[in-house]
C-alpha cells in the first residue's frame, strides 16, 4: 500500500473562517478527511500534518524521507519566500505536489511567485479542496498504481 502525507503550512488551521471569500468555507479538517477517503479508494493511506511553525515543517517533510511515497503540501505563505522549506523539499527525495486552493496567479504580485513550486513535480492552484484529490491522482501517475 503506498502511503502519502498531506501537509498543510501556516493558517491553514483557520479554514472555515480565514477569509471565506477567497478560501470558501471548507475546513482543513474536511480537506484532511475528503483527501483520506478520495486516496483510501485508491488503495493509499495518507497521514495528516499541519504546522504554523517552519522548523516543525522542516522536521515533519525530513521525517517523511524512506517513509512516504509522496507528499501532497500546500504550504501557505511560506510559498512565497521560504527558501528553507524549499530546500527542506528538495533535500528529501520524495515526490510532491504543491496545493494552493486559491489561484495564486491572479492574486497580489508577491503572491505570484512559488519559491517552492521549482522543487514539486507539479502545482495545482486555484481548484479548492478538489485540488488535493488532484494532487493524489498526480502522485498516484508518478509513484505508480492506479
Ligand atoms: C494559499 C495561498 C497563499 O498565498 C496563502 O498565503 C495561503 C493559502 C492557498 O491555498 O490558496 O495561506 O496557499
Amino acid at each position: 500500500m503506498k502511503k502519502f502525507l498531506l501537509i498543510n503550512g501556516p493558517n491553514l488551521n483557520l479554514l472555515g473562517v480565514r477569509e471565506p471569500e477567497v478560501y470558501g468555507t471548507v475546513t482543513l479538517a474536511d480537506i484532511e478527511r475528503e483527501t483520506t477517503a478520495y486516496a483510501a479508494e485508491r488503495d493509499v493511506l495518507v497521514d495528516c500534518f499541519q504546522s504554523n511553525h517552519e522548523g516543525a515543517l522542516i522536521d515533519r517533510l525530513h521525517e517523511a524521507r524512506g517513509i512516504y511515497d509522496g507528499i501532497i503540501y500546500n504550504p501557505g505563505a511560506h510559498t512565497h519566500y521560504s527558501y528553507a522549506l524549499r530546500d527542506a523539499v528538495s533535500s528529501i527525495d520524495v515526490p510532491t505536489v504543491e496545493v494552493h486552493l486559491s489561484d495564486i496567479s491572479t492574486r497580489e504580485d508577491f503572491r505570484r511567485v512559488s519559491v517552492i513550486a521549482p522543487v514539486c513535480i507539479a502545482q495545482i492552484k486555484g481548484k479548492g479542496k478538489a485540488g488535493y484529490g488532484e494532487a493524489v491522482d498526480v502522485l498516484l501517475a508518478q509513484v505508480g498504481g492506479f
